[in-house]
């Protein structure tokens, strides 16, 4: 053992330290800029507390499992509609989709807490407002602008406001299209003090919903968090390049961890992670995509073709990793494979599914047999071979005797690497080295 740990956190408390006597006065005297506080607010890193969506409800992991699906399902739909261009209403930046984990944030001064979706699939941070023409119901007030002492509305001139493509009306107005029951919100853009945790940021530009245009938007959340690449999500905004969550298992009650800034590697370790770039697409800057160069199951490298997953030049297929998707979902072809090979390995009864809405792959577990060998689960990321854990491909239903592959196949050309695959991993992603990395970790110790 070295003695690296106690010293971390010695560095990180004086650190904590001097930023907390440096960021007092400067934001009663405001002498710093926005970017400035943002650097010192980074430098002692912000740690938020995530919740999945259905931690409150008394859900068993394979009723989870089946939930988190339906979601997925839909989200899936609208990320593949949006790589082909198929809906018009979408500006460049947006992408919301549908999501997993909820962060508990407060807004204002004073602060008013809300939960809210963290989404690395898309790029807006979005409340509802008041006043608000027709709203989404939701089970905390809408935020008020005028209940705020430090709410002040963006210009249509800033950086933010033409990202959002809006226009000038007293302020940056602006459309949005909520993809997951298209509906069509109105909003504009406001300037406010965001508190994660217990970590105050001021000057962050967000969208305040004013208006459904169209839809019902019934069991939506009411607040978004965008960590997608592009200009108007919150890892953007902060200007620090480096995030990383832990996500806890499926059956775990235990929150999951968002990190921020020099908080989102301290327990990293490159000695005990794998590391892979990440790739930009220029067709869509907000999503975060992966090389994924082949899977391998008991030790089988199947035979994909180098171009099943690539991205093309024109914006359509790749993978992408995502927070706000439960399961893998691959192209039709290497489900195939993967597929077959589970059942050539597993040599167990199948489960025919009569029905879309289960997953893609079940299997009749022997019955009096408490434990089955579960054939290993590699995915081969450019230079990162990751090993999973068998708890996350297989999810085993003991009462009906039923296990099933937490992955399915991709309705489109478009592959994502899901949140289960995720579980009990730091995930860090690093916008300036332009990697992300996975760390074994127990998430639920955060
Ligand atoms: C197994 O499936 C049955 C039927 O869908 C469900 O009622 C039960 O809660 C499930 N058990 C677990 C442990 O998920
Ligand atoms: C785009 O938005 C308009 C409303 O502005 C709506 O009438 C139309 O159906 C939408 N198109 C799609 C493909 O959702
Ligand atoms: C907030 O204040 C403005 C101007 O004072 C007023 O027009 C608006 O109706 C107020 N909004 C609410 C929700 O009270
Ligand atoms: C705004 O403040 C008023 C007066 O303090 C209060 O009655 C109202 O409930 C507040 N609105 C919200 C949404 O918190
Ligand atoms: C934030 O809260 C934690 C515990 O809740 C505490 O240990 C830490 O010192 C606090 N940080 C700041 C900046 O207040
Ligand atoms: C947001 O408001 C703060 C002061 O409240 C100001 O310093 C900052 O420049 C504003 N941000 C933008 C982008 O206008
Ligand atoms: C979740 O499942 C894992 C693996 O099956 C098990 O080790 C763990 O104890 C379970 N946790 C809970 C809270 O049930
Ligand atoms: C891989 O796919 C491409 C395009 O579909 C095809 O041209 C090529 O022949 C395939 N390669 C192999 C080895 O199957
Ligand atoms: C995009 O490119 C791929 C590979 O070259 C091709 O198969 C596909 O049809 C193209 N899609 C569109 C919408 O142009
Ligand atoms: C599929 O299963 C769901 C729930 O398990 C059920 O509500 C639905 O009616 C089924 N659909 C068909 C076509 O069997
Ligand atoms: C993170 O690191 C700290 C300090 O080294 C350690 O106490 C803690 O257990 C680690 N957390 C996890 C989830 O490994």
């Amino acid at each position: 053992m070295t003695s690296s740990p106690p010293s971390l956190s010695c560095v990180l408390f004086l650190t904590l330290a001097l930023i907390l006597i440096a960021i007092s006065p400067a934001l009663t005297t405001s002498r710093k800029t926005p970017d400035d506080l943002h650097d010192q607010l980074m430098k002692t890193g912000i740690k938020i507390t995530l919740n999945n969506i259905d931690s409150h409800g008394k859900f068993t992991k394979f009723e989870r499992l089946h939930r988190a699906m339906n979601r997925g399902r839909s989200r899936l739909q609208k990320f593949s509609e949006i790589v082909a261009g198929k809906n018009p209403n979408i500006s460049s930046a947006v992408h919301p989709g549908n999501n997993e984990f909820l962060m508990k944030l407060s807004i204002g001064t004073p602060p008013i807490s809300y939960y809210a979706v963290m989404d690395t699939g898309s790029d807006l941070i979005w409340i509802q407002c008041r006043p608000c023409q027709q709203c989404f119901p939701q089970p905390t007030p809408s935020y008020d602008p005028n209940n705020s002492s430090s709410f002040s509305t963006l210009s249509c001139y800033s950086s933010l406001c033409k990202a959002l493509q809006g226009s000038c009306d007293n302020g940056c107005l602006f459309f949005y299209y909520y993809f997951v029951d298209s509906s069509l919100f109105e909003g504009s853009l406001g300037n406010e003090t965001f508190t994660f945790g217990n970590a105050s940021v001021p000057n962050i530009g967000f969208g305040c919903i004013e208006d459904v245009v169209a839809g019902n938007g019934l069991n939506q959340p009411a607040a978004v968090v965008g960590l997608g690449r592009g200009p108007l999500s919150l890892v953007s905004q902060l200007g620090e390049p480096k995030f990383s969550y832990c996500l806890t298992s499926i059956n775990e009650t235990k929150p999951s961890t968002l990190l921020m800034g020099s908080q989102a590697s301290v327990n990293f370790s490159s000695e005990f992670s794998k590391t892979t770039p990440l790739i930009q697409n220029p067709k869509i800057p907000t999503f975060y995509y992966v090389s994924l160069q082949g899977i391998t199951i008991g030790g089988t490298n199947l035979p994909i073709n180098q171009t099943t997953f690539a991205l093309n030049a024109n914006g359509t297929g790749g993978l992408i990793i995502d927070s706000g998707t439960s399961m893998t979902y691959l192209v039709e072809s290497a489900f195939a494979l993967v597929k077959n090979e589970f059942i050539f390995q597993l040599k167990l009864p199948v489960v025919e599914q009569s029905n879309s809405t289960g997953p893609d792959l079940c299997f009749e577990l022997p019955s009096g047999v408490s434990t089955v060998e579960i054939p290993s689960l590699v995915f081969h990321f450019q230079d990162a071979d990751l090993d999973l854990p068998t708890e996350n491909y297989m999810i085993t239903n003991s009462s009906t005797g039923v296990m099933c592959l937490a992955m399915g196949v991709s309705s489109s050309d478009l592959s994502i690497f899901g949140n289960i695959q995720q579980q009990n991993f730091l995930v860090v992603y690093d916008l300036l080295e332009e990697t992300v990395s996975f760390m074994p970790t127990e998430c639920d110790k955060f």
